[in-house]
């Protein structure tokens, strides 16, 4: 069964939070503070080694309870249900939304079409585990009868974003092998990525879970040719030693070359930006090991069954989803602000990018409607403490109100504590500097005997800090696998959230078409003599393109 389909604005919740928000705009999170020596306390839910504080925001328990009533009018208890147990939520594409199986336990059921797919998920995880062990141990060969020494994932979007991203967070349990991500079509990005390697101790992994992606089958056809060149002295044959497939297109990668014992399949019921669970992850897999690569199957499984069975109101995910349309929908907040206090997660934001914005970036409700109401996050970000030198001058003096997550971990891998309390002194200054900022009098207080009164009186306005700048702290306890996948899997699931109470179809993305099949024809163009009709300054471009190029 669909999701049901329910206008938010149109609900008797959304007139109360439209005048709840006029109530309490003007009022200061440091004023609610102040009145309530509990509100830490109250607005933070502790789960697992996760230590979520989202007091810091412009809501009362007044505002909780508005935002929890319009979850359960827009019923997303349904919503996870259904969601759960493989019902065709992503209608568009007639297809179940399932990347939560591939995490399941041995043991569970879920059906999609009357087939349990849990056998299956499981038969693709003892492939991905004998293969890694292979590789990592040294067993399997290349060509020349040497170990593999480096790896390429040849992918783009969630075939690339979700492994790239994972890869570089777990980079503390990396073993020998070096790992490389090839996604744009842009030659001189595959051309630097092959020339330091050696083709005899090279592993491909192509990524396509369509396997007609432009950009995928032209790198890995520029990286079989290399690998074929004059200059190895490599046969056909070699290619099924070297370069392995994963995708639900079989007879394609046939086509390719691929032998079938090298074929990684994948599911239509997993989304290309939720696919990282799946065999998309071979290259996390082969990096880290599988017993890592399962921890965090199993922390986004234990996300999973937080999210399906605790109460709204201690429910992580429901909870954050809420506060972000809080602000998109009342404050009319442009976009949100990811901030990972370690290096270690420095594809994050790049990588929910993806996720949250090809995903609620939608305009059509699902009764085929166009929204009169903000939809899809702008989502942005860099790991603290860089972006306090970068950017963090607008979130604090601009004029632009930018919900922010700061995400922060008790312990550092490396066990440094000189660093990791000056990394962290900076993430908890920073939520308190948003929300508190700096008054008129402090600035004074600050300045005087530094400098003469009449100097002071044009400085003053500058170094005001307004504060009241809404944050959300998590706060766990290590970067470990699990960790980490219970992390993914809670922006997953507030994606999910949203989508539901935004009504719209979270799970497919016609938006990339078009520019996919304008770039077809004019690909045309490029190479032959005509150009067909375009408009006039697109022409003018494609013929100063092909008369300079050398
Ligand atoms: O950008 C559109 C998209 O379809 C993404 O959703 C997907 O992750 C990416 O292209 C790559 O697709 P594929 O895995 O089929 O090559």
């Amino acid at each position: 069964m669909a999701l049901n389909s329910i206008n938010p604005t149109h609900t008797e919740v959304w007139k109360k939070l439209q005048k709840h928000h006029l109530e309490i705009k003007d009022i200061t999170m440091k004023s609610l503070f102040a009145e309530d020596s509990n509100r830490a306390d109250s607005f933070t839910i502790k789960w697992n080694d996760f230590y979520v504080d989202y007091s810091k925001n412009r809501i009362t328990k007044d505002t909780r309870s508005l935002l929890l009533d319009l979850a359960k009018e827009c019923e997303l208890e349904d919503a996870i249900n259904k969601y759960f147990s493989g019902e065709i939520i992503n209608e568009t594409e007639g297809r179940a939304v399932l990347h939560t199986a591939l995490r399941a336990k041995e043991s569970d059921s879920v059906l999609v079409d009357g087939v349990n797919v849990i056998p299956e998920v499981y038969a693709v995880k003892n492939k991905i585990k004998a293969f890694s062990n292979s590789v990592i141990s040294g067993e399997r060969k290349g060509y020349t009868g040497k170990a593999f020494t480096d790896i390429v994932n040849i992918g783009i979007g969630g075939s690339d974003l979700g492994p790239a991203m994972v890869t570089e967070a777990l980079q503390y349990y990396k073993n020998h092998l070096n790992v490389h991500f090839v996604s744009n079509v842009d030659g001189d990005h595959v051309h630097e990525s092959i020339k330091g390697l050696n083709p005899e101790t090279t592993l491909f992994i192509i990524v396509s879970k369509s396997f007609t992606t432009q950009e995928t089958l032209s790198n890995a056809q520029t990286i079989r040719n290399w690998f074929l060149s004059d200059q190895f002295s490599t046969v056909q044959e070699d290619v099924a030693k070297h370069f392995v497939a994963v995708s639900t297109n079989l007879p394609k990668i046939e086509e390719f070359g691929i032998a079938s014992e090298n074929v990684f399949p994948m599911w239509d019921w997993v989304g290309g930006r939720f696919s990282l669970w799946s065999a998309v992850g071979l290259s996390i897999a082969l990096a880290v090991g599988y017993d890592n690569f399962d921890k965090l199957l199993e922390g986004a499984h234990q996300m999973d069954v937080h999210f399906k069975t605790t109460p709204f109101e201690e429910n992580i995910p429901v909870q954050l989803s809420l506060l972000s349309i809080w602000y998109n929908n009342f404050y009319n907040a442009e976009s949100e602000v990811i901030i990972p206090y370690t290096q270690y997660l420095s594809r994050f934001a790049a990588y929910l990018q993806q996720g949250i914005m090809e995903s609620n970036g939608k305009s059509v409700d699902r009764t085929g409607n166009s929204v009169d109401y903000q939809t899809g996050t702008i989502i942005w970000g860099e790991p603290g403490t860089n972006s306090q030198h970068a950017f963090f001058q607008l979130i604090h003096q601009g004029t632009k109100i930018i919900p922010a997550d700061f995400i922060g971990f008790t312990n550092s891998l490396h066990r440094d504590k000189d660093h990791h309390n000056k990394l962290m002194a900076n993430f908890f200054a920073q939520t308190e500097a948003l929300l508190n900022g700096k008054t008129a009098l402090e600035v004074q207080n600050e300045l005087e005997g530094k400098m003469d009164t009449e100097a002071i009186k044009k400085l003053l306005p500058y170094k005001v800090f307004e504060g009241n700048k809404p944050s959300t702290t998590i706060l766990i306890d290590e970067l470990t696998p699990e960790s980490l996948g219970a992390l993914i899997a809670m922006y997953e699931h507030q994606i999910f959230v949203q989508g539901v109470i935004w009504n719209i179809y979270s799970y497919d993305q016609w938006g990339v078409e078009l520019g996919k099949q304008l770039a077809t024809n004019i690909l045309k163009d490029l190479t032959s003599e005509n150009i067909e009709n375009h408009d006039s300054s697109t022409c003018n471009l494609v013929k100063y393109f092909k008369k300079n190029q050398k």
